[in-house]
């Protein structure tokens, strides 16, 4: 089946932020420890703590932003029990996630150190649930504030004599949920009370993000914007792809075709989300001041079998791959609104980019359409008209490709198109429109794979990797790309 895709190469529609392009570290299960902290001792090769592996791998993706601590673990993390010796601080239960004992060593100087490694900006979840204004308060000045006072002064006793610089810090998890349960009506006074005392010091501007909804819940997006709209630079969304149900959700690999769709279907309800919770944000903020911040999304399956049910361990296939690539299309098509967006979570839960065992670590297929769409980061969006025959399955239909453009500072055109379809392949013809470049020079990547659960092991850590792709056509009036089934494509245009 063939389609049709119209780039208007002249007409931006507006910026992609890098920050779309954002992660998410949570004190959860293998993420922080053993992921990315193994400790200066540990004979895993490390700098300060961090392992190198990892951050080499993570430094290539090139992550804007990086949110921590949590997650419910933020409504319930006290920042100074992370601060001091390491050895002396306190050791304590991680009762959302496990059970485990959280020993305090990965706190706000090796987070704010990790993320200078990264050369990202912190995104900071600040404890409403179980924390006090004060806790608040001081956590900020303890960060940012480079004068005289109770919290610079511990700090630079911790060691650290220079202010960070701290943009993103939000105002509470899930605050109807693990954070406290709270009504919107409540949790929006709340909101603002806390959020008065996250101080501007010096320079160092604080973007202010305040809890916003799960998935369908248009009324909190409604309460909070009207109530406390204008207290607030981003609104966070939540949103999970699940294949199946939250007490049966479906296994990460060994899954039918059915459910290959059905979790294609739902992440394609991104789209429908965010063009909802965006129509009740231009209602209170027509200038779009105020972000949607989707601050977690991604897949989420059973955990592998064996292990912890509270450390949200899954594997990460080619259908990761293509759930990534359209809700990253769909970001873009919402950038005028979304300004950030932190995928769940970076090494070891949920639909991470990295896996670790031991000593080991791969890198898994969604990691690879991050790296390929990162070109993207910062460009101008550009309009685009997508003609999609259906792919069909069980009475339900779903567009068989996906597909988004930008054009980077330098002029250069980059496209990304994707083949949902789990057996079938498909031919899209693409219509540079304004283009007068005459034949572009031509170069692509693509990410594919012969069974929709192909996935990286530790033992084959490069089953799944992006490969030069020689499937696109110059014929004079637009392309033509071949793209296999199950595929993830992005194709650069110079003039
Ligand atoms: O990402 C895992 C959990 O999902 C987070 O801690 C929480 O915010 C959400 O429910």
């Amino acid at each position: 089946m063939s389609g049709k895709l119209v780039v208007q190469t002249d007409l931006p529609t507006g910026r992609i932020s890098r920050h779309i392009y954002g992660h998410f570290a949570e004190h959860l299960g293998r993420c922080v420890y053993e992921g990315i902290w193994v400790g200066e001792d540990s004979p895993i090769p490390n700098t300060k703590g961090i392992r190198n592996d990892v951050l080499e791998a993570l430094k290539r993706l090139n992550i804007p932003v990086l949110r921590w601590p949590g997650g419910c673990f933020a409504d319930e993390y006290h920042w100074k029990d992370g601060i001091g010796p390491r050895e002396s601080r306190k050791r304590m239960v991680n009762t959302h996630w496990g059970g485990v004992v959280e020993n305090n060593h990965f706190g706000t100087h090796e987070f704010l150190m990790l993320c200078e490694m990264l050369g990202c900006e912190p995104y900071i979840s600040g404890n409403v649930g179980s924390g006090t204004v004060q806790e608040m308060q001081e956590w900020v000045e303890y960060m940012t504030f480079g004068g005289e006072s109770p919290m610079a002064d511990l700090r630079r006793r911790n060691g650290r004599e220079e202010p960070w610089r701290v943009k993103y810090f939000g105002v509470g998890n899930e605050n109807w949920g693990c954070g406290g349960n709270m009504r919107p009506e409540y949790y929006a006074d709340v909101y603002r009370q806390y959020q008065t005392y996250v101080r501007n010091y010096g320079d160092n501007k604080i973007y202010k993000i305040a809890c916003g909804a799960s998935d369908f819940n248009y009324r909190w997006t409604e309460v909070l914007m009207r109530e406390a709209g204008r207290f607030m630079d981003g609104l966070s969304l939540h949103y999970y792809t699940l294949p199946g149900t939250w007490s049966e959700k479906g296994a990460a690999t060994g899954f039918t075709e059915r459910e290959w769709f059905v979790t294609l279907k739902k992440a394609l309800r991104m789209d429908e989300l965010l063009a909802n919770h965006a129509a009740i944000m231009d209602r209170y903020d027509p200038e779009k001041r105020v972000g949607l911040i989707v601050d977690e999304w991604g897949t989420w399956y059973d955990v592998e079998p064996g292990t912890n049910p509270g450390f949200l361990y899954q594997q990460n296939t080619q259908r990761d791959a293509l759930a990534a690539a359209v809700t990253l299309d769909i970001f873009h098509r919402h950038c005028d609104r979304v300004h950030m967006a932190n995928i769940a979570q970076t090494v070891n839960v949920l639909q991470a980019m990295v896996l670790t065992e031991g000593a080991r670590m791969l890198v898994t297929p969604t990691y690879h359409v991050f790296e390929m769409f990162k070109v993207h980061q910062d460009a101008e969006a550009l309009t685009l008209h997508l003609q999609s025959p259906d792919y069909e399955l069980g009475g339900e239909a779903i567009p068989q490709f996906s597909a988004s453009a930008s054009k980077d500072a330098s002029g250069r055109i980059h496209i990304s198109l994707s083949n949902l379809h789990h057996e079938a392949a498909g031919d899209v013809a693409i219509d540079l429109r304004g283009w007068s470049g005459g034949a572009p020079k031509i170069t692509g990547r693509i990410l594919t794979a012969s069974e929709p659960d192909a996935h990286n092991t530790f033992e084959k850590p490069d089953a799944v990797r992006p490969e030069a792709f020689e499937g696109a056509r110059w014929s004079g009036a637009g392309l033509t790309v071949a793209l296999p089934p199950m595929s993830v494509a992005v194709l650069t245009l110079e003039g």
